[in-house]
Parts: C-alpha cells; structure tokens; sequence
C-alpha cells in the first residue's frame, strides 16, 4: 500500500497486571484508546486528500481502507467502535463505479501475540521465580529463545509471512491492530532492521506507527493518541 498503520491493542487487564500473553479484555484506558483510535481511523487511514482541480483548494475525501486484527479479545475490542461504512469510489480502469465497504474487519490468526506456552498469564517476576533457568535463557538470545510449549520470536518470524506479503500486495491503506511483538517484527522487516534487534523494538500503548514505504525502507510517522 501507499501507507500502513500499526497500532497496539488499547490497554488490557493484563497489561494492567503486568501479565504476558492470556486473553485479556480491555481496561476503561482501554476502551478510551479504542474510541480515539476509531476517530483517528475515520479521519486519517479512510481519508485521502485530493486536489479539486477548479478551486485547487485540497480536501478530504474517504477512500477503501481494511482493518485486520488478531483473534484476541484486546485487540477486537479496540477495533471495535471503527465503523464500517459503504463508501463508492470510482475505478479508473474502465470507469466503472465499485462499491467498498470500508474497514471490514478481517480478524487473522497469525497475528496473535508470540505464545509463551507454559509462562502464559505470568508476570516476568513469577516467571523469574518459577523457570529461573527459563527465564536466565531469554535474556541471552531473546530472538531464538522458544518458551517450552510456546514460540520464539523465530518461530512467529515464519508464521508473518503471509501477512507481510499481503501488506505488500495489498493497494489500500491497512490499518492492523495488534500486538507487541508481532508489531516488532513487521517494524524491523519493513524498516529494514537485522533480525537481532526486532524483539527489542519500542512500540509502546496508545500510539498509531504510520509507515509509508519507499524505495529502501518507509518513512514512519507516531501518532501518540493517548497519554
Ligand atoms: O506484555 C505484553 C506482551 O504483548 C506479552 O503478551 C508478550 O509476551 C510480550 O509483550 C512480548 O514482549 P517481550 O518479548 O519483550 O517479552
């Protein structure tokens, strides 16, 4: 596309208790972000501006957009208040009028948060404490590092590739709601990072990451919409 967006799920009950993983609803600061974030989609991702070519005074007009999220609960719920609007927008091809609705929402399971397997719904501290040696591991090579029954950044690395190629393929702007690693790992592919430094990637609570690709990596652009 010409733009993409990454947002975080809003705040969950877990985030809140410092647990990993789960399925977790939202929080009140939560929802806040999920209602800021529908604003933000209606306004910035579904719009395009265009140039009237009488006035050349530019405007705003909605364009298609998708919405995909994971099948977790937290990031459901923060796409929830985006509406879906039937919006008709002209095909340049042959002309032709083609009706769209806007932000359908496509919930995808390869983009649901790494699987910490045994260490599922523990806080680091609880973790430390009951798989020291576990724990010990991941600080030395977090990227390779697979929780026993759960993933390895290496392992979610795979299971992206479906959806790396279809933000490749894909002409409308996609605004994806997900999580933080899956959010690292899509960053450092798209900017063009070395694997190693992916699991280590800021993508805090409460902002938009807009990437425009070019060339040789995108340019990025963070919207913080709640503080
Ligand atoms: O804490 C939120 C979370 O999305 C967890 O569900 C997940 O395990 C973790 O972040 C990934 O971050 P890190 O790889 O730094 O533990």
């Amino acid at each position: 596309p010409r733009v993409f967006y990454l947002s975080r799920h809003g705040q969950s009950e877990y985030n809140l208790l410092g647990k990993i993983g789960g399925d977790a609803g939202l929080t009140d600061a939560g929802l806040e972000y999920a209602r800021r974030l529908a604003v933000f989609a209606n306004d910035v991702v579904g719009k395009h501006v265009v140039k009237d070519e009488e006035t050349g005074e530019e405007k705003k007009v909605p364009c298609p957009a998708r919405l995909w999220t994971s099948t977790l609960r937290r990031t459901k719920e923060t796409a929830q208040f985006i509406k879906k609007e039937v919006i008709t927008t002209q095909k340049s091809d042959n002309g032709e009028e083609l009706e769209w609705i806007q932000f359908q929402g496509r919930t995808r399971r390869n983009l649901d948060e790494l699987y910490a397997g045994v260490c599922d719904g523990l806080t680091y501290a609880e973790i430390a404490e009951k798989f020291p040696e576990e724990f010990q591991r991941r600080q030395e090579d977090k990227l390779t590092y697979r929780y026993p029954r759960g993933e390895s950044y290496m392992d979610v690395t795979l299971r992206l590739e479906t959806i790396v190629l279809d933000i490749e393929r894909t002409r409308e702007p996609i605004l994806i709601v997900g999580h933080q690693g899956i959010h690292r790992l899509l960053y450092a592919y798209f900017m063009g990072l070395p694997r190693d430094q992916a699991p280590f990637v800021s993508i805090p609570l409460n902002t938009v990451i807009e990437l425009t690709p070019h060339a040789y990596g995108c340019d990025e652009k963070r919207y913080v919409l709640l503080s």
